[in-house]
């Protein structure tokens, strides 16, 4: 079962991806977190694509069609996998199809009025990787998360993200829905609810 995981920053994409990931048993491919990997390791392409990231833009297109394409060739792949923050432009919709057969598309509708608050509010544990939020999802323990804050998580970053999200992402929703491999589930609830739709859709 290959699925994308599409919405706006702050939807909810990687809160909900690490959930379906255990009950489905296949990987999560966030390009955010590729990229992300690549500058914590300080790798060239990673320090030209922090550029971009922390201005809020994207990072062009060839770079990320690249990286997808050689990562959905690993072996963990070959059960499905969770497309979280890709295929974000028409032309990344259109590589992928030259790649892989998507069967399911499913957009998070979440207001931009919320997304400001979810992802100023965002932390992030060092240590395991899971996502909080500090008024929404605080961790029990502060200190032993180790709890860090992505550099796009800035009000100014946030709100260049939805212009370009409403921009350049919004048409790949367009381009799925014209194949009927849509289904658009409300975000703005809570997490726990999202994930039970979720699963109902994907169990299908
Ligand atoms: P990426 O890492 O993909 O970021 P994003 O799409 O902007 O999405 P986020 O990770 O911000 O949000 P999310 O939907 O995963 O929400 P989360 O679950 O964390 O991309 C970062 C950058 O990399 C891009 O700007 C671009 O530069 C580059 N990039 C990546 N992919 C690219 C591509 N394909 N092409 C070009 N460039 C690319 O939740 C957010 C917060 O809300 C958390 O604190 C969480 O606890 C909270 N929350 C979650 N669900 C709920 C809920 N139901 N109620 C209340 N709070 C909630």
């Amino acid at each position: 079962m290959n699925i994308i995981l599409f919405g706006p920053p702050g939807a909810g994409k990687g809160t909900q991806a690490k959930e379906l990931i255990t009950k489905f048993g296949i990987p999560q491919i966030s390009t955010g977190d590729i990229l992300r990997e690549a500058i914590a390791n300080k790798t060239k392409l990673g320090l030209e694509a922090k550029k971009y990231m922390d201005a809020g833009n994207l990072v062009p297109d060839e770079v990320v069609v690249g990286l997808v394409e050689e990562r959905l060739k690993n072996k963990d792949c070959e059960n499905g996998y969770i497309l979280d923050g890709f295929p974000r432009t028409v032309v990344q919709a259109e590589a992928l199809d030259k790649i892989a057969n998507i069967d399911k598309v499913i957009a998070l509708d979440v207001p931009a009025s919320e997304i400001v608050e979810r992802i100023t509010g965002r932390r992030t544990s060092r240590k395991t990787g899971k996502i909080y939020h500090i008024k929404y999802n605080p961790p029990v323990s502060e200190n032993e998360e180790d709890l860090i804050q992505r550099d796009d998580d800035t009000e100014v970053a946030v709100i260049k993200r939805l212009e370009n999200y409403e921009k350049q992402t919004l048409p790949v929703l367009e381009y799925y829905k014209e194949k009927n491999k849509t289904t658009i589930v409300n975000g703005s609830r809570k997490p726990e609810e999202i994930t039970k739709e979720l699963i109902e859709i994907l169990g299908k």
